[in-house]
């Protein structure tokens, strides 16, 4: 079939393979409520501005809002001959109104049209990502204050370090979700230009009010160069780098999860229902949700790197290219907001095994730097202090006792200056509860950490 909207030049129609290779219909038909809206805003403009009938106006109005519906209630038949969601919406508002409908894409192209169709969009992805970040953000607070005097061991380079707060440790999570959110509002300050009245490449013959449009569709302003408007996809790239970083840091808390819910670690229970079993080891409970977040920052890296390599080549302005940028871009967007919407449900009911919690922080001389603490409390200097308990570990190390397990003579063979009160400085609780600089692990920090918390937002 020859393409009804541009085929006036050509003498045979598309092969059925090129039909099918450049169709986008399949995958575009998503922006339609942003293509029905810029149209409408459009052609309201066009009338404003005197190059449309008021009636032409209206029955462009009238009839992309039936078309709307129809699509809404599933009734609209898309066609891929009709390549992408925009040329389908305007065939048939033409079938619909007749000559007011071939006359709305008057001053417009496709390349200013899709490029606002997708800013559209983008904006809307990045509000309900937003949404969803605060909802998980403020899952995290309440379990970091159900959790804020439990003590597990905190890890470097995943062997015991000190102990931590486990409240505290959500709190660290916390903040990198909050940075992405930051990232994203970022993001959309930039998404949320206007490109339409570039139309083709550079600009048009008529008269358009381009800031009416924006007002219109709740842009706030419009693009200053017509080449780079329609050549722009940096908005698209910049909100998917954003989603990387969020599926990066999901995809830390999925590994430490799924370690903490081994019988190894047993620090946490997840509910049932974001784990599943074995179809033959009836004891198992898997953490699929988790594993699959964690895999699925691949694709979203993936289409990070699509996009960049995407748009690398590309001379000014518009390029067919561009119509690749809609698959990574909807999969990122689609990926991060369920991911996110699973984490905020599933992350505020983590069971915490305090007992296995405190059990394993008590391993692995996590006390160790309290001991070399209270040595220079006592006027030793750190690096004294630093060796002596180097040897006083090496010893408990060798009989397989920890540190809080070694009398006092024991101890004292390594210092003199250990004296009875030094084991209410290496115990668990001691320890956090000493860290109490601004942003330390101790419960008092992690308490008033929450309350700056609750009292921004
Ligand atoms: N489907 C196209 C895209 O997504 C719309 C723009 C097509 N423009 C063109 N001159 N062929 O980019």
């Amino acid at each position: 079939t020859k393409n009804a909207m541009w085929s006036g030049r050509f003498s045979e129609s598309t092969s059925a393979l090129v039909e099918r290779f450049s169709e986008s219909v399949s995958f575009d038909q998503r922006l339609w409520k942003q293509d029905i809206a810029g149209s409408q805003a459009h052609a309201r403009m066009l009338g404003k501005v005197g190059v449309l009938a008021a009636a032409d106006v209206e029955a462009i109005i009238t009839g992309l809002d039936g078309i709307a519906a129809d699509i809404a209630a599933g009734r609209f038949a898309w066609s891929q001959a009709l390549e992408d969601v925009h040329m389908n919406i305007e065939a048939r508002l033409t079938e619909r109104i007749g000559e007011a409908g071939k006359r709305l894409h008057t001053g417009r192209s496709r390349n200013d049209q899709v490029a606002t169709d997708v800013r559209l969009y983008v904006r809307d992805a990045i509000d309900e990502l937003v949404g969803l970040i605060d909802a998980l953000a403020a899952g995290l607070l309440d379990l970091a204050e159900r959790e804020a005097d439990s003590v597990m061991p905190g890890f470097t380079h995943l062997q015991v370090a000190q102990p931590v707060t486990f409240g505290h440790h959500m709190l660290a999570w916390r903040e990198q979700v909050l940075r992405d959110k930051a990232r994203l509002l970022d993001a959309r300050k930039r998404a949320n230009i206007l490109p339409l009245g570039s139309a083709a490449l550079a600009g048009t013959v008529y008269p358009l009010d381009r800031h009416y449009v924006a007002e219109q569709l709740g842009f706030a302003g419009i693009t200053e160069n017509s080449l780079d408007a329609v050549s722009d996809r940096d908005f698209a790239i910049e909100t998917v780098a954003a989603c990387s970083l969020v599926m990066v840091h999901l995809s830390r808390w999925s590994e430490e999860l799924i370690l903490w819910s081994t019988p190894m670690f047993g620090f946490i229970a997840l509910p049932d229902r974001y784990c599943t079993g074995s179809s033959i080891m009836p004891q198992k409970k898997n953490p699929d949700v988790p594993e699959l977040v964690r895999g699925k920052t691949g694709r979203v890296v993936g289409d990070l790197n699509a996009l960049l390599v995407l748009m690398k080549g590309q001379p000014l302005a518009y390029n067919r290219d561009n119509q690749e940028d809609k698959e990574p871009l909807f999969d990122a967007l689609d990926t991060a907001r369920d991911c996110l919407a699973l984490y905020a449900d599933m992350a505020p009911n983590i069971v915490v095994k305090r007992d296995n919690c405190r059990a394993a922080a008590a391993k692995g001389f996590s006390t160790a730097t309290d001991l070399a603490d209270y040595l220079v409390k006592k006027g030793l200097p750190f690096r004294d202090a630093h060796h002596v308990v180097g040897n006083s570990v090496g010893y408990a190390a060798k009989q397989g006792r920890d540190l809080p397990e070694l009398s006092l003579p024991e101890l004292q063979q390594f210092s003199p200056l250990i004296a009875e009160d030094v084991y209410a400085h290496i115990s668990l609780d001691a320890s956090v509860a000493a860290r109490t600089t601004y942003g330390g692990t101790a419960p008092a920090q992690v308490r008033a950490a929450i309350a700056r918390a609750r009292a921004k937002t």
